[in-house]
């Protein structure tokens, strides 16, 4: 896929103004972003993340190295240029800057009023837009008449005013309720694929990661530490970063609480197995433990999508010989430890992900 965004050992680094400090917001990132996917930027508050978003749109200038947007340096030409490059890209925000002064129909136009266009042609497009995200009967509204999510909507159409080919919202949903976010995304995902454009979704909530994009960069202390597909960041994470915050979006897996509850109330041994998209995954686990003679019983755990492809965990009871509970009083599954050594031990062959200590 050609590339939009091109970001080649990128710095930002700030003087504090009251102690003469170097603060290092942005670190040597090199990132490619390739035209019509979604990019998730996540990252804990104060990891670099904004900023990435304001070196992208050149709002402000790299300490060192070089960004470019759609062919253009934007790093090397002047700044009268950079203004008519930043059309090209959409921006939405947390709390919507929308003006209360204007109507909903005043904010979406007032981009292309502007950049010089045309009344008439600025009304069609306007109504265009509101229609496209379902607020065309809002036209006349002001904006403290809407609802949260109706606001993102309406910064929503007024980002695409332009019809630019690169959207960056920063924590659009995060002052917004799950269910609202959840619509949100959905437009934004439209914007994605009805319309074609490229987005940049930057958020400390990995869940929105999950709804939306089709790749994920993980950034921490001013560096993008893990980046790739959302599928693979989710399935197997690589670094402690990433690891935190699928835990935070993925709820399959018992928490250090439940798996103590658990423990209580199952003897056997609790082992928790991953479920990838892999056909037939289910089928070779249950052989497993048929051949070694372990009885499973499911006590946790939850499957999922992510992209259209299968993702979760499973957490087992497993005790041996078949006779849930074993001896009566000995401790389930104490009397043949073996079989069930052999059974995790014939799943890890396998390529299977399992663990015993898992917690959230
Ligand atoms: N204009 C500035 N002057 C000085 N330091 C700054 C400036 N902008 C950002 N920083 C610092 O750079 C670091 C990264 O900030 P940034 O706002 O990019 O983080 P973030 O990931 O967006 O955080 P959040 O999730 O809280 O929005 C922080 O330590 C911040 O204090
Ligand atoms: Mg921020």
């Amino acid at each position: 896929m050609p590339v939009l965004v091109e970001l080649r050992g990128v710095s930002k680094h700030y003087r504090r103004a009251d102690t003469g400090e170097t603060v290092v917001a942005v670190e040597d990132v090199s990132l490619d972003v390739h035209q019509g996917e979604v990019l998730g930027v996540i990252g804990y508050s104060g990891a670099g993340k904004s900023t990435l978003v304001r070196l992208v749109n050149a709002l402000e200038l790299p300490s060192s190295g070089s960004v470019t947007v759609a062919g253009k340096e934007l790093t090397a030409i002047p700044e009268r240029d950079r203004r008519l490059a930043r059309r090209n890209i959409g921006m939405i925000f947390q709390q919507f800057n929308l003006f209360r002064s204007r109507t909903i129909a005043g904010n979406v136009a007032y981009p292309l009023k502007v950049a010089g266009v045309p009344k008439d042609e600025r009304d069609r497009r306007v109504a265009e837009l509101l229609d496209f995200v379902g607020l065309l009967d809002r036209a006349y509204a002001y904006p403290e008449q809407l609802s949260g999510g109706q606001k993102q909507r309406v910064g929503i159409a007024r980002a695409l005013a332009a019809s630019p080919d690169l959207l960056l919202a920063d924590e659009a949903t995060s002052a917004l309720d799950p269910e609202t976010t959840s619509e949100v995304l959905g437009l934004l995902r439209r914007v994605n694929k009805e319309l074609g454009v490229t987005i940049i979704v930057i958020t400390h909530e990995m869940d929105a990661v999950r709804q939306i994009a089709d790749r994920v960069a993980v950034m921490e202390q001013g560096r993008v530490v893990e980046v790739g597909d959302v599928y693979d960041v989710f399935s197997a994470p690589k670094t402690g970063a990433a690891q935190r915050f699928v835990r935070t979006a993925l709820h399959d897996r018992p928490s250090v609480d439940t798996l103590a509850r658990l423990r209580e109330r199952h003897p056997g041994r609790l082992v928790t197995v991953q479920i990838t998209d892999e056909a037939g995954l289910q089928n070779r686990i249950d052989a497993v433990f048929r051949s070694a003679g372990v009885t499973a019983e499911l006590v946790y755990g939850g499957v999922g999508e992510i992209r259209e492809r299968r993702i979760g965990s499973l957490t087992y009871e497993l005790t041996a010989g078949g006779v849930a509970g074993g001896v009566a009083g000995a401790g389930a599954g104490a009397g043949a430890p073996d079989a069930i050594d052999r059974a995790v031990a014939s799943l890890r062959a396998d390529g299977v992900t399992t663990d015993e200590e898992a917690a959230a």
